[in-house]
């Protein structure tokens, strides 16, 4: 199953629970949620409070992508605020295994992402422990960035480790998805695109219409 994560960082703050109605209402599946604490990365986001209240607008899955260190603090707060699955960095934990596992005892879906430098391989030991992955197609800290072209070539190397394992876990790819760029990661494995910028500029419905729209050639395809 292929699904499309829009971005509400690239959406109106103001009007926020109508913009991530306007992504539900047309299909999308996910509702990512990008947390910054100014630390791990320069920029700084929101967190629980607005995650909790934008909670009641949508059934949809609340993807949370933590750009935060050392993120086992927050965990049980994320999921009071209504995460059902918390992707963490694999460069921001002192102790990667413990995080992952207060995660899955929360009773939520986790989630382990690398930045563009990190090696695909430091993810390998996790694996078995998580029910996504997220591979950054951007340096994590800002929307509206191109994709680095060759991180298709990381999500490939992930895909083939998760066969080669025979695990059932999502891929997901994030920063400078646009419909141009959408067809060569989903062909390389990806099956989760996040998608900011190029779902919330200009008519949000038609925008992700035209991503499942890919998804559907994509099906007809295999
Ligand atoms: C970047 C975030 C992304 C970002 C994607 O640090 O993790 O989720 O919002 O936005 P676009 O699609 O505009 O690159
Ligand atoms: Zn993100």
């Amino acid at each position: 199953m292929y699904y499309l994560a829009p971005s509400i960082l690239a959406a109106d703050f103001g009007n926020l629970a109508s913009d991530i109605q306007a992504v539900d209402q047309a299909g999308a599946e996910y509702i990512h949620l990008d947390v910054m604490d100014g630390v791990f990365v320069p920029s700084i986001s929101f967190g629980m409070p607005v995650i909790a209240s934008v909670r009641s607008c949508t059934q949809r899955i609340f993807d949370v992508h933590l750009m935060i260190t050392e993120p086992i603090r927050y965990i049980d707060e994320f999921v009071k605020a209504g995460a059902d699955i918390i992707t963490v960095h694999v460069e921001a934990c002192e102790d990667v295994k413990a995080t992952l596992q207060k995660i899955k005892d929360s009773g939520v879906k986790a989630g382990i992402a690398l930045s563009p430098k990190t090696k695909p391989e430091a993810i390998f030991p996790y694996l078995n422990m998580v029910d996504l992955v997220l591979v950054m197609s951007v340096e994590p800290g800002f929307g509206g960035q191109k994709y680095i072209e060759g991180s298709e070539d990381k999500v490939a190397a992930i895909k083939a480790e998760i066969d080669r394992c025979d695990l059932q876990i999502d891929l997901s790819v994030d920063g400078g998805i646009n419909k141009d760029n959408a067809a060569k990661v989903l062909d390389q494995g990806a099956n989760v695109l996040v998608a900011g910028s190029s779902v919330y500029r200009g008519d949000i419905a038609g925008n992700v219409r035209d991503f499942l729209e890919i998804f559907e050639r994509k099906n007809h395809q295999t």
